[in-house]
């Protein structure tokens, strides 16, 4: 790993692998421990994501509230599938779920064949890192790295590509996505399409099957946003799996599939029987 030239204060934001509340202390040490995590063999599964029964009870102050109450889903490898529902229905909660950022009550997540629900946060920290792609509407990059720096750090991370070759595969990805000009720049002195481009780039560093994004969309003005919905729409056909939280009608209909999420269930599509 190459995480020297990291600020390691500034990497408890790296939202694809490290759980925020690891201090920077505390990081070195989760961080050689990581090299040494194993991960189960994963069952022959031609989904891509697969849950059962799965319940999310979070406890408050205020008591127990039950965000996802029974949701069963099954997504085939390559689709394009576009998640929808009202504020507070739960559809951050489900794809929390798939990603592993959080952890189900109770039921099963299944992803390309791995036991997300039943694997060790540390071995989340890195199945994550290989094998998922995760966009956010605020971007999260890294405010200390430039563009290109960001797009490296997963590989440098999950110690994906030789060592010699990362730089120059981040650079072809931030080719992909029309923004390789801005390779040198700092997050703050690109605009929101622009760290967004990045976010994506990042997301691909490590060629995920599996890309994960909560409203990439959310905080752009329709035209920047039209562009990014392009871009999802590019890498589906490129055979990347693509669940993705919106309210953008345009994406929706550009998707292959709706999932509509509604008081912590999933409304059944029509024609289909429960
Ligand atoms: N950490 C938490 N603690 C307690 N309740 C939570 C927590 N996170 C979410 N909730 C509750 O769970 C429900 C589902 O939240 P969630 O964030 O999944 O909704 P959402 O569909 O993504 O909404 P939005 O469209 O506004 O992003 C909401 O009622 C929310 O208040
Ligand atoms: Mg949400």
């Amino acid at each position: 790993m190459q995480l020297a030239k990291y600020p390691i204060n500034s990497m408890r934001a790296f939202p694809t692998a490290f759980p925020v509340e690891v201090e920077a202390k505390a990081m070195r040490k989760w961080l050689a421990e990581l090299t040494n995590v194993s991960l189960p063999a994963s069952r022959v599964d031609n989904l891509a994501v697969s849950l059962s029964a799965v319940r999310k009870v979070y406890v408050t102050g205020a008591g127990e509230f039950e965000a996802l109450r029974g949701i069963d889903l099954q997504i085939e490898r390559g689709v394009f599938a576009a998640v929808v529902g009202k504020s507070g229905s739960g559809k951050s909660t489900l794809i929390n779920m798939i990603t592993g950022i959080d952890r189900p009550t109770s039921g099963e997540v299944w992803v390309a064949g791995t036991p997300v629900h039943a694997l060790t946060e540390n071995q989340i920290a890195v199945w994550r890192g290989r094998t998922v792609g995760v966009v956010f509407q605020f971007f999260q990059l890294l405010p200390t790295l430039t563009a290109l720096e960001n797009v490296m750090l997963p590989m440098d991370f999950c110690d994906m590509f030789a060592p010699s070759e990362r730089a120059e595969r981040a650079l072809s990805l931030l080719e992909l996505v029309d923004i390789k000009d801005q390779a040198d720049k700092l997050p703050a002195n690109l605009s929101g399409g622009q760290q967004q481009r990045v976010a994506i780039a990042r997301s691909l560093a490590n060629d995920p099957p599996l890309l994960v994004a909560d409203e990439p969309t959310g905080n752009l003005d329709n035209k920047t946003a039209l562009s990014i919905i392009e871009l999802f729409v590019r890498l589906a056909q490129a055979g990347k799996t693509i669940i993705m939280v919106t309210h953008d009608q345009e994406l929706v209909m550009r998707a292959g599939r709706k999932i509509t999420v509604a008081e912590g269930l999933i409304v059944p599509e029509e024609g289909e029987r429960r």
